[in-house]
């Protein structure tokens, strides 16, 4: 995103999504020579992060991870831009879903890798819940999303009793 319009963002206090780009270095790898699931979801889980804080402009944490797809394998020395997007908001929480494209910098060709939602919660100092700014859904495609997360969100709450 450009430093103009992420700044208009700020300002208007609706910075709803982040993208963070990451070259797949060799280390990343596991033993078939492909992006380390684990390394992959560390660095989703920090967009996740990042969006969050952006978002409510408060300390986050990590409750849920789910619906992780690892759709194609990553390749050492490719291009990822994590793209991520706050869907729905509780009182305290919020879902961030998160989709993964992977470029190939010779032929600049992109895949869509991996995908996957995480519930960050709101924070202080104590670890106490705090609120977050509702989340204002605009357009079709936040639409969609906003509904289809918070199906999600119930299916969560169920399986989890
Ligand atoms: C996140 C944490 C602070 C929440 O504390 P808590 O006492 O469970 O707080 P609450 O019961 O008020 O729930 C907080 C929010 O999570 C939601 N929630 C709780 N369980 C949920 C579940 N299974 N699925 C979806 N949402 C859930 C609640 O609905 C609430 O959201 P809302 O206010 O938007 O409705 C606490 O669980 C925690 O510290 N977890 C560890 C976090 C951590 O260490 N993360 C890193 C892991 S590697």
């Amino acid at each position: 995103m450009r430093r103009k319009s992420l700044n208009k963002k700020k300002e208007l206090g609706l910075l709803t999504s982040t993208e963070v780009s990451v070259l797949v270095t060799p280390e990343m790898g596991n033993f078939y020579g492909t992006m380390h699931g684990g390394e992959l979801l560390k660095r989703l889980d920090n967009v996740a992060y990042i969006c969050g804080v952006r978002y409510c402009k408060n300390q986050v944490v990590t409750l849920a991870v789910d619906n992780v797809l690892f759709k194609e394998p990553v390749y050492i020395g490719e291009l990822l831009t994590i793209q991520a997007c706050v869907n729905y908001t509780g009182k305290t929480s919020m879902e961030i879903g998160i989709k993964v494209m992977a470029e190939n910098l010779k032929t600049l060709s992109m895949r869509h890798t991996t995908s996957c939602y995480f519930t960050m919660v709101a924070v202080d100092d104590k670890g106490g819940t705090m609120l977050v700014p509702e989340l204002l859904v605009n357009g079709k495609v936040a639409q969609r999303r906003h509904e289809n997360a918070i199906l999600r969100n119930k299916n969560r709450k169920k399986l989890s009793h």
